[in-house]
Formats: C-alpha cells, structure tokens, sequence
C-alpha cells in the first residue's frame, strides 16, 4: 500500500506517517499488519463518537437506501439536511437560526466571509494573528504565516490582523470593519483560551460599530469543550459561528449558521450568493444530525470536562510545563520542538496515536474521541508518561 500512497496519491508534506488503516473502531484504529492503535487525536477533532459509531453507521445506511444526491444545495427539501438545521437551530442561542450546510470547514470560512461582506455592504476583515481558518484562497488571506502564504499571493484584500485577547488592538475594530472574525480557542496557535472575557469585549466593540463577529467553531464546536459550542463557555453569541470537523460524525462537512435576516441576504441581490452541488448532501446530513443527537442527548459533553480533568489529573511530569485548553480539546507543552517530536513519533511506535500543533512547535495534541473511556485514557497517558521518562 504505501508505495501507491506515496506513487498516486498527493501528499502535503515529504514525511507522512503512512500508517496503512486496515479498519477503526471506537478509539481504535487497526493497521493492515494487524497493529493496533489508541487513537488520542480523532482524525485531528473530527471523529468525535470515535470510529464508526454504531448510531452514526446506523443513520448513514438507512439514507443509502433511500437516495444519495438528487440536486445542488438548496432547492429540494430533503429531510436529514433540513432535520440537521433545525435541531442545530433548537440548539443554538436566538438569533442564530438559519443553516447553510457546506462541504468542507474551509468552505463554511468562505461562506461566512461572504455573508459577512454581502450583509454589511463593508469589505474590511479582521482576522488574529497566528489563527487558523482553512487552506482555500479566503482562509488562507486569514493567517499570519508568510512562509504558507508567499507562494500564493496575491490573496483576498482588505484582510487585516488584531492580536488575540489583546484589548488596546480592538480600537483597530470600526466602520470600516465588515466583520471580525476569531476562532473561539486559537487552536494551530496552541489552544489558547480566551481571556478577561476577551471575546465580550470583541463583541462589544463590534456592535459599537456594526461589525459582525464571526466565530469559527471549527475544533471546540459539538461538545469538545464540555459545551456544545465553545462560545457557550464565554457568555457570549457571535453572529455567525462557523463549524465542522467533529460535526460529521467521520464524514466531511462544515456549516455556518447566522440569523435568518443575515442569512437571507445571501439568495438575493445577486440571486445564489453562495452555491455549491453537494453541501447538505444527505448521507453526510444523516450522519452528521446522527452525531449532534447522540452528544446533545448523552452525558458526553459533562463527561468531556470529567475525562479532562483525570488527564490533568494523570499527566503531571516535569517535563510537561503546561496542559492548555478545554474538555477533550488539550495540548500539552514540552520544553521543545524536538521533544514534541519525539514524543509523537516514539508513542505511534509503542501503539499511540498523538500529534502535532500547526504553528507551536512544542505543543503535541491530545483531541481523543468524546466516547473514550476512563481507562482508556489512563492506558495512553500511561504511554505519555513512560516516553517522558525516557526523553527526561
Ligand atoms: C479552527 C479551524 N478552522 C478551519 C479549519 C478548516 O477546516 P477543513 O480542514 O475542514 O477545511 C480547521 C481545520 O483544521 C480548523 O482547525
């Protein structure tokens, strides 16, 4: 397998893991050569009811056998799209109602730049430093990362950058601004929280100036943080929240829901503000309203906050200098790169699956599935600790 994997298949960097899955289930993933995986990333947060949950398999091969895809986004009804908005709806805070369902986290970032735009008649953007929002033109004019961007320019315009939760940069924030848009957690950045009520204050200042505050729920949205949404954390309502990843339940979607007033804004003035052919398509919708029964009518997202505190609970070692973020949603810091490094690499060897950060070097992820359990997560940090002796 790996010699096509590298042959065909496009890769994103010269060294992949190249493990080859055979199958994966619960916070298991098993390789062809019958090795066995605790898996503490979930698909980098996007798996998370873990592999292959029963609920979830269950919605997608009902759908298979009524219909796949019968017609772009947006001009038949059809039910597990239109069920999926309605329970996120019901779910959601007022005024966010209204769901447009995408393909990807990255097209949903497009999609509320657009409405964004499009509602306030303004073009300014501003984004945080060090955030991450997508790979697509759009997301991508979002970050502060030159060495990722030079080679693509020119990208959008009129994008310009604040510091995250630093109050003196949000005077940057006017009429000008079309919207300011902040991922709830900073998570490429290291999963840094926001602080001193950091995001009411954006939200404050947004709404002196009529600039809308977008919020990308991208990794904390669907429970990771012990609430369905991250924001729900910080007492706040964004007027676009943007998610994906882990609402799929392991298959590819995003979405971005606002008021129906905003909303609306996008199927006129022009007709089609925003189209795609398979966003909402409805093996996806199923296993994604699936997913987003299952967290908000189980106790995993109380069990989230439990499971994170025996992580910290465990975890205590001199070489971790600190456990940042929320719930499910950790990343631990050691004294340096190559420690992180090393650690990933050396507890896939011993049947760990870790990972990195993309712009803290010295960060390494721990995002399990929502559904592990207790003493699996004893199991891997178990792991954890035995390598860190060793590097020590
Ligand atoms: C915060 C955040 N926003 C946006 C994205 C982009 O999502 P996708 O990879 O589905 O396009 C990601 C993916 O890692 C993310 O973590």
């Amino acid at each position: 397998m790996k010699n096509d994997f590298f042959k065909y298949q496009a890769q994103t960097s010269p060294h992949p893991l190249a493990l080859e899955i055979d199958h994966a289930t619960g916070s298991y993933i098993y390789t062809t050569e019958g090795k066995k995986y605790l898996d503490f990333v979930a698909g980098v947060s996007a798996s998370s009811l873990g592999h292959r949950h029963l609920k979830v398999v269950e919605a997608i091969k009902q759908q298979l056998d009524r219909y796949l895809h019968v017609m772009v986004y947006g001009e038949y009804a059809q039910g597990p799209a239109m069920e999926l908005c309605r329970l996120l709806a019901e779910n959601l805070p007022a005024p966010l109602e209204k769901t447009y369902l995408t393909n990807s986290g990255t097209e949903a970032i497009e999609g509320a730049l657009k409405l964004a735009r499009r509602f306030t008649g303004r073009s300014q953007i501003l984004a945080a430093r060090n955030a991450y929002h997508g790979n697509t033109m759009g997301s991508l004019s979002l970050m502060t990362y030159e060495e990722r961007q030079k080679p693509f320019r020119p990208l959008i315009g009129d994008v310009d950058f604040i510091r995250f939760n630093e109050e003196e940069d949000l005077q940057n924030i006017t009429e000008r601004t079309a919207a300011v848009i902040l991922e709830t957690i900073q998570g490429g950045a290291g999963f840094i929280l926001p602080k001193n009520d950091y995001l009411k204050k954006v939200k404050k200042r947004c709404e002196e100036v009529g600039a809308l505050l977008i919020l990308d729920e991208i990794q904390p949205g669907f429970g990771r943080t012990g609430k369905l949404f991250g924001f729900e954390n910080f007492n706040i309502v964004p007027d676009v929240v943007v998610m994906g990843k882990g609402m799929g339940g392991g298959l590819p979607v995003g979405a971005f829901t606002a008021s129906a007033a905003m909303m609306d804004s996008l199927s006129e003035n022009p007709k089609m503000g925003h189209i795609t052919t398979f966003g909402g398509n409805p093996v996806i919708a199923a296993a994604a309203l699936a997913t987003l029964r299952e967290i908000t009518e189980s106790n995993l997202m109380t069990e989230a906050l439990e499971k994170e505190e025996l992580i910290r609970e465990i975890l205590v070692h001199p070489l971790i200098s600190e456990i940042r973020g929320k719930g499910l949603m950790l990343a631990l810091i050691l004294p340096s790169a190559e420690m992180a490094n090393e650690l990933v690499l050396r507890a896939q060897d011993k049947g760990l699956i870790l990972f990195w950060l993309l712009f803290e070097a010295r960060a390494v992820r721990l995002t399990p599935p929502l559904t592990i359990s207790k003493e699996e997560i004893k199991e891997g940090c178990g792991i954890i600790l035995e390598i860190l002796d060793v590097l020590k």
